[in-house]
């Protein structure tokens, strides 16, 4: 009745599992994302998003000094406009808030951190999809992507070491390269949300940048149900000159984050979403879930799925909170 193999040998003390633990979270590979509000005089809460707020672009300085002086790898703008129209004209105005934030965020912070930016026009458009809608109401993909040109043209003439194209456009990442290329922005790199998800997780995310969007977006975003899908979209976006791809959500897509992670040459990043936030804060605030432990391991468990590098609104947290630090 004896064991020959005991695996609890390697389990009996906190130094023995620390030695032999396969996955650990660095603060270099967590990005914050973050959002910044034209016109605000001081940070705004967003009842969805416990602990995350709308920045005002001072606070939104502080943040970016904050998040250089944890160690963080980087820094993820979304802009949130005051005036909305059809075609998402703030994107593309270079006084527009997110245009502005990310010049502000570089002077303050420079090459300590890594700035991107999001490239996409829901935050713009005043129908809140992210593209430009022909007049039967549908997303029109190809004049779309002149928008995203000329939007990732001026993030990277702003600054953005990194631009994000979260739009989820057919070619999108071809058409954002050449023309960075073409302005002579041949070192602003391209992050593609190569298989994002049309997903009920982004709920609180719409709250925080005031979303007008009726309906869905399951004409572009990817169907929940497909995991083969996500290869070909990951495929596409490297062989259009994608320098890092990204699986979004997260913590529900952590098979398509391993297959995606299994065959990718280029790095791999996950977004851990504002309903996954959203679900743990929830349930830690009426006692049902340990917080820190969920934090964490949540995190662990993205990164053993594959990912080089994780965007998650506890990034902060993760580095400055002892209980949670202690646990990655
Ligand atoms: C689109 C965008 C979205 C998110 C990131 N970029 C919203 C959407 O696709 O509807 C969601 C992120 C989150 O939920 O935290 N610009």
């Amino acid at each position: 009745m004896t064991p020959y193999d005991r695996p609890r040998r390697l389990r009996r003390t906190p130094a023995l599992r620390a030695l032999v633990s396969e996955t650990r979270v660095h603060p270099r590979e967590l990005v914050l994302p973050a959002f910044v509000k034209e016109g605000l005089t001081e940070p705004a809460p967003i009842m969805s998003m416990p602990g995350v707020v709308q920045h005002d672009l001072d606070s939104l300085r502080r943040e970016a000094v904050r998040v250089a002086e944890a160690g963080l790898g980087g820094l993820m703008l979304f802009g949130v406009p005051l005036e909305r129209d059809a075609v998402g004209s703030g994107a593309t105005d270079p006084d527009g808030i997110l245009n502005v934030a990310t010049a502000a965020v570089k002077a303050e912070v420079g090459d300590a951190v890594v700035v991107m930016t999001d490239v996409c026009l829901d935050e713009f458009t005043d129908h809140g999809h992210c593209g430009v809608p022909r007049a039967d109401g549908s997303v029109d993909n190809d004049a779309t992507l002149e928008r995203y040109a000329r939007m990732a043209v001026l993030q990277a003439q702003r600054g953005a070491d990194v631009v994000a194209l979260s739009g989820m456009m057919d070619g999108q990442v071809a058409a954002v390269r050449e023309a960075l290329d073409d302005a002579g922005r041949t070192d602003t790199a391209v992050l593609a949300y190569a298989a994002k998800y049309a997903s009920a997780l982004y709920g609180p995310f719409r709250d925080a940048v005031e979303s007008t969007l009726t309906g869905d977006r399951r004409t572009y975003q990817m169907d929940p149900a497909n995991r083969r899908e996500a290869q070909r979209e990951v495929a596409l976006d490297i062989a259009e000159g994608a320098d890092i791809v990204m699986v979004k959500p997260a913590s529900l897509y952590l098979d398509v984050l391993a297959d995606v992670a299994a065959g990718s040459d280029v790095p791999v990043a996950a977004y851990q979403v504002s309903g996954e936030l959203a679900m743990v804060e929830a349930a830690a605030a009426i006692g049902w879930i340990d917080r820190e432990r969920t934090i964490a391991e949540s995190l662990t468990a993205i990164k053993r799925a594959g990912a080089d590098l994780v965007a998650t609104y506890w990034a902060l947290e993760a580095v400055e909170n002892p209980q949670v630090r202690e646990l990655l």
